[in-house]
């Protein structure tokens, strides 16, 4: 038995170790609604901002002080500093005509969503240390499968991005290579390796190609497959890739399908590819990280048919569901797989529970943000009803805007729209680099007048206006005023020839 008494505890005399702790809670109440009416003025006038702040690079760093504060600061005094020179300062993705790359919005109740998740501050790496936050996870994961019509056997969790949720798929379907023993063994030094190859369209996102640079799985064996006139993968030339492949030794391992490509938004045959999946006994991961969203509305889901066959899918709510960046939902239908791929579970680590989710096996981090509770807020503010009539709202307004294109001299349309992004340039003669040009040109001026802001991309090596719709602020009125602006700088630069 251990016996020996142990020292007295004596009690602390306060003023001899005064406790720094957080801020006095009346100044954190006081401060926090003063950021609440900061945050409600925003969102009720960021239209009175450029979308673009007109600044140099540098301009910002300079008029901020170069050195840490020895000293405490008053909060007025940094909250005037983020009024003064952080707010306007910043490219304003809430604003009604932010209208290039995927438009995001930080909508009402997802932003009280992330200031709840700031407050509870949970790292949700095991139940035990989250529970309430990751039963929220599953359950916010299973409302959306339920609202893209998947079936049950598909499970969900969140990561920052739609980057790293294709990582974890294409790292499952490494680890379905069971005979290769890449998790104990790796890829280096290994002889005996075939060339593990991994298929995608021309169109598919960069994050495809980051995905295999860091899987270690070589840019070289990626192979991009030509897609049709109208930006979809073309299973003829996926079928001789494949081929052509497997005679050489190579061992095809997965097929990455888009459900919404960046430039256009086309979508790949989903079914034929679940097909040759199938056939192949190939991993099918489909990247919708913008336009699976439309799928929320049964009308789009012909669009999406054979999503069912996939073996794992990406959305990204972060993107066309309106809840703050960031959220990427990863769905995959053999989660064991994944947690095969990364569960490690050190001594420090380890629980009594049985029968819990712990987040922490199912990727490469430990520590996570509490990001289902923006999400959940999302879904119950607006409802399924809700968040459907807005990406109906977008698709309509895109429909619109490819109509008035069609109709307004020197313009074309360069794309089909299924959902709400329209690609189109100004017709111009001359060799192809001339009428780049003069297209580049026109996008500046457009940007120039920084009521909207559109994006660019390259289609059949040609450089093309972008103009996607999808911010719950981007009223009709705006995307005719956007026209407007598009009218008048087409004409301006017109003008200047
Ligand atoms: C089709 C597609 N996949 C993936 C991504 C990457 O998204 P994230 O920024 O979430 O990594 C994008 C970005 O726009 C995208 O359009």
């Amino acid at each position: 038995m251990h016996t020996k008494p142990g020292p007295t505890i004596r009690p602390a005399a306060p003023s001899a170790d005064p406790h720094p702790g957080d801020l006095p809670p009346a100044e954190f109440r006081r401060a926090m609604h003063a950021v609440a009416d900061l945050i409600a003025d925003y969102l009720e006038q960021v239209h009175d901002y450029p979308v673009q702040p007109r600044i140099q690079p540098g301009d910002v760093r300079r008029q901020l002080a170069s050195a840490p504060p020895a000293e405490p600061e008053p909060l007025d005094r940094i909250l005037a500093d983020y009024k003064a020179l952080i707010e306007p300062n910043a490219t304003h993705w809430n604003h009604p005509g932010f209208m290039a790359y995927f438009p995001v919005t930080g909508s009402g109740p997802g932003i009280l969503g992330e200031a709840l998740a700031g407050a509870l501050n949970v790292n949700a790496m095991l139940w035990r240390t989250g529970p309430a936050p990751t039963e929220l996870e599953e359950l916010a994961c299973d409302w959306y499968r339920q609202m893209l019509g998947l079936p049950p056997e598909f499970r969900g969790h969140i990561n920052d991005t739609a980057s790293i949720s294709s990582l974890l798929a294409l790292a499952a379907a490494r680890e379905r290579q069971t005979d290769l023993e890449i998790r104990r063994r790796g890829l280096a030094g290994r002889p005996d390796l075939p060339a593990l190859t991994v298929y995608c369209s021309d169109q598919a996102h960069s994050s495809i190609d980051k995905a295999m640079v860091t899987l270690g799985l070589g840019l070289d064996n990626l192979r991009r497959i030509r897609s049709d006139e109208a930006f979809r993968l073309d299973l003829a030339a996926l079928e001789a890739a494949l081929a052509a492949d497997k005679a050489a030794g190579r061992r095809p391992i997965a097929i990455v399908a888009t459900a919404g490509t960046t430039s256009t938004t086309s979508v790949d045959p989903l079914r034929p590819l679940a097909a040759v999946a199938q056939r192949e006994n190939l991993w099918l991961h489909v990247d919708g990280a913008y336009a699976l969203a439309a799928a929320i509305c049964p009308e789009y889901r012909p669009v999406f048919a054979g999503l069912e066959h996939a073996d794992s899918i990406v959305t990204n709510p972060h993107k066309w569901l309106f809840v703050p960046v960031d959220c990427s939902m990863l769905l995959v239908r053999d989660p064991a797989l994944l947690r095969r791929a990364f569960a490690i579970i050190p001594d420090y680590l380890t629980t009594t529970e049985s029968n819990v989710t712990n987040l922490m096996d199912y990727g490469v981090q430990l520590g996570r943000r509490f990001r289902a509770l923006k999400l959940w807020m999302v879904l119950r503010a607006f409802g399924v009803r809700g968040l459907q009539e807005r990406i109906r709202f977008h698709c309509a307004q895109a429909r619109r805007v490819a109509e008035w294109l069609a109709a307004e001299p020197g313009l074309e349309l360069v794309a089909p729209v299924p959902f709400a992004t329209v690609c189109f340039r100004a017709v111009v003669d001359g060799p192809p680099e001339a009428q780049d040009a003069f297209n580049e040109r026109f996008l500046a001026e457009i940007n120039a007048d920084g009521a909207i802001f559109l994006s660019h991309t390259r289609l059949n090596g040609r450089y093309v206006l972008r103009m996607s719709i999808g911010n719950l602020r981007t009223t009709a009125k705006y995307v005719d005023r956007a026209l407007e602006i598009i009218r008048a700088a087409h004409a301006r630069v017109r003008a200047r020839v």
